[in-house]
């Protein structure tokens, strides 16, 4: 995966090694909640059987809540300076989580898979604000424990339809 050093220059108090370690820390969240995002409109988009518009429409929320986590990532790593990596082949060099399988259409399936991924994430996610915490960027722990929460509600409404 790219590092990118800090790009600029900025009047955020936070140390730059901190800034500059953060700003790594983000770039790997942004990964892979772009990832995320995208199966999960590869999902809303070629879902099939008996669920198929409660799923269908269930998927878009999931990826429109995601595009918000997106946006305040990236720009929570710009803000500290640095300069984030937001194009899909940035993102797929640096992603976690597992391709979406092909020739899966199945709702129960679909569902499945998106639960298996959800979960990747937010266990990324957890681990992410246990980084931020030990280096004092209580800001950032705070934005990732936010999404993370977010990420565990969305995995329920994927496993209430399995279970
Ligand atoms: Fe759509």
């Amino acid at each position: 995966m790219t590092t990118v050093a800090l790009a600029f220059k900025t009047r955020n108090d936070l140390p730059a090694e901190t800034r500059e370690a953060m700003v790594a820390l983000l770039n790997r969240q942004l990964a892979n909640l772009v990832d995320l995002h995208s199966q999960t409109k590869h999902a809303h988009w070629n879902v099939k059987g008996e669920q198929f518009i409660a799923l269908h429409k269930l998927y878009d929320e999931l990826a429109e809540a995601l595009e918000h986590y997106i946006d305040d990532v990236a720009e929570r790593a710009v803000a500290l300076g640095g300069y984030a990596l937001g194009t899909l082949r940035m993102a797929a060099a640096g992603t976690e989580i597992a391709e979406f399988p092909e020739d899966v259409v199945n709702g129960l399936a679909v569902t499945d898979a998106l639960a298996a991924r959800y979960a990747e994430a937010a266990r990324a996610m957890r681990a992410a604000i246990e980084v931020a915490t030990h280096a004092n960027d209580l800001d950032t722990a705070d934005l990732l424990t936010e999404i993370s929460r977010g990420l565990d509600k969305w995995l329920w409404f994927l496993e209430a339809h399995l279970q």
